[in-house]
């Protein structure tokens, strides 16, 4: 047992109450896991974990009543209790040992010592605790040098990597999470523990992995996570279809980049730019059907004709399997992978005011969130390359702002209706008034005419009388 500095945090008013409790009752107690973790990295959460030798809803009970009236919520099952203080969440439990089934992520458990508490816990930096007992009050307990661990930047697992992974392996996704929001290491053991059970991961809810996947794309540089799963294999089994955007093929002495790498830097490069997790999301998939549309030819060398549109039609088969949810946002990666060429091919060419006006139209509200992304898809190592496009997405943002001022045609509305259209010519619903009003639109998108009703209705009788409609 080491000391440690006992800080600020645990003199706040929940822990001065706990203390309380545990000295009045004489009942071994701890803070433990994830909180010990954080206060010795410097960042404090807001969830509290306290381990009891004893009852752990006894003791929330008992703390409870004495901060005032709190409402504690008793998960008897489990043996739990939490109850909520200001803005902190505050869990107690008795110290327990546990022991695994093999098809079950639902340990048997019993009461057991706090070492017994310790063992059954994810990585050594995850198994710190301090004492809050009076005689030993700030006391780390760390029987597996899970402070050295922490000041290394190791992530390891207290007992053998097969046993800790295999009784619980979201733990493998939680480590791989926790590399990379830290920037650890994962010890060598650790990581062949997590390629030899991989396949239990079989066992672990689509959406308990979505959700630490949705945690490591938070981190800085969440390529980190992405290489970790590659290289375990977990990748493979999670997300075939990421994986299959690694490797290079080489025809006629020309090779295609490797696509995983490609779409991993662009990861990184838009992480500074949006906190949108779905943004990175799409960033991730952006060129997922590359692999599918691969195609060789003499003249041109490799192309992906068609990848954006296949790889639209590909996201809701990936995201309903692996637990996405499947409403606006999913509609939001499946529109920035379909567009995401548009604004590169813009900005190859002279900028047209009419090819900005169709952009905007085509992505209404999300045109920043496309332009970020577009940004973030320019990987060349050519210096120079790199300078052009930015410069020209600069030429396109500015474009973009002017011709919406001007046009708005951001969330475009007909300036013309349907009902206007049956109205004048004084007939019901049929397929002229679909290409009339297709012709008014285009006709605003190409600046034939402006978007306003006046010159839209000029034009709805122009085309009217062409296909011999009559007046009312
Ligand atoms: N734990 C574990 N195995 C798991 C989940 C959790 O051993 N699959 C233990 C760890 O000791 C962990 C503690 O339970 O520190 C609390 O878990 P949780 O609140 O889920 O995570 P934290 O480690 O606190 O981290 P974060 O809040 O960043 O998710």
């Amino acid at each position: 047992m080491a000391e440690i500095n006992v800080n600020k945090h645990l003199d706040s008013t929940v822990f001065k109450a706990v203390r309380a409790v545990a000295d009045q009752e004489g009942v071994e107690t701890y803070v433990i896991g994830g909180y010990v973790r954080d206060i010795l990295l410097g960042k404090p959460s807001k969830d509290i974990d306290i381990v009891v030798r004893g009852s752990g809803i006894d003791m929330a009970e008992k703390v409870a009543a004495k901060l005032g009236k709190l409402k504690v919520s008793v998960f008897r099952n489990f043996g739990t209790a939490m109850f909520k203080f200001r803005d902190e969440e505050v869990e107690f439990v008795g110290a327990r040992k546990e022991s695994y089934q093999r098809n079950s992520r639902k340990p048997i458990v019993e009461d057991g010592t706090i070492e017994d508490d310790q063992n059954r816990r994810d990585f050594t930096i995850n198994a710190l605790a301090i004492s809050l007992n009076k005689n030993t009050f700030g006391q780390l307990v760390d029987p597996f040098n899970g402070e050295e661990d922490l000041d290394n930047g190791v992530i390891r697992t207290p007992l053998d990597p097969d046993i800790t992974f295999s009784d619980d392996p979201l733990r493998m996704m939680r480590a791989i999470r926790f590399a990379t929001r830290f920037n650890f290491r994962i010890e060598d053991q650790t990581l062949e523990g997590i390629k030899n059970n991989k396949e239990r991961i079989g066992i672990v809810s689509g959406e308990r992995i979505v959700d630490e996947l949705n945690k490591m794309m938070m981190a800085e540089r969440p390529s980190v996570g992405f290489k970790l799963l590659e290289i375990t294999g977990l990748l493979n089994i999670i997300m075939p279809e990421l994986q299959q955007l690694k490797g290079v093929e080489e025809k006629g002495g020309r090779k295609h980049k490797d696509n995983f790498y490609h779409t991993l830097a662009v990861l990184d490069r838009i992480v500074p730019n949006t906190d949108d997790v779905w943004l990175r999301w799409a960033a991730i998939f952006h060129d997922i059907a590359k692999p599918a549309t691969k195609r060789y030819d003499e003249k041109l060398g490799w192309t992906f004709h068609g990848h954006n549109h296949l790889g639209q039609k590909m996201i809701p088969r990936i995201f309903k399997r692996m637990k996405f949810p499947l409403n606006e946002k999913m509609k939001f990666v499946q529109k920035m992978v379909y567009l995401h060429m548009r604004p590169i091919v813009l900005s190859e060419d002279i900028v047209t005011d009419s090819a900005v006006r169709r952009l905007l139209f085509d992505a209404g509200d999300d045109i920043d969130s496309l332009m970020t992304l577009c940004e973030a898809d320019i990987t060349s190592k050519n210096e120079d390359k790199v300078k052009r496009f930015m410069k020209n997405f600069k030429i396109v943002r500015r474009k973009l702002k002017e011709i919406e001022e001007k046009d708005r045609v951001r969330n475009f509305q007909p300036p013309v209706s349907g009902e206007d259209i049956m109205e004048a010519f004084g007939i019901g619903p049929c397929r002229e008034i679909g290409d009339i009003k297709t012709a008014i639109k285009d006709a605003i998108l190409d600046g034939d005419i402006e978007n306003e009703r006046e010159q839209a209705y000029g034009l709805m009788l122009k085309l009217g009388k062409e296909k011999g409609l009559v007046l009312k």
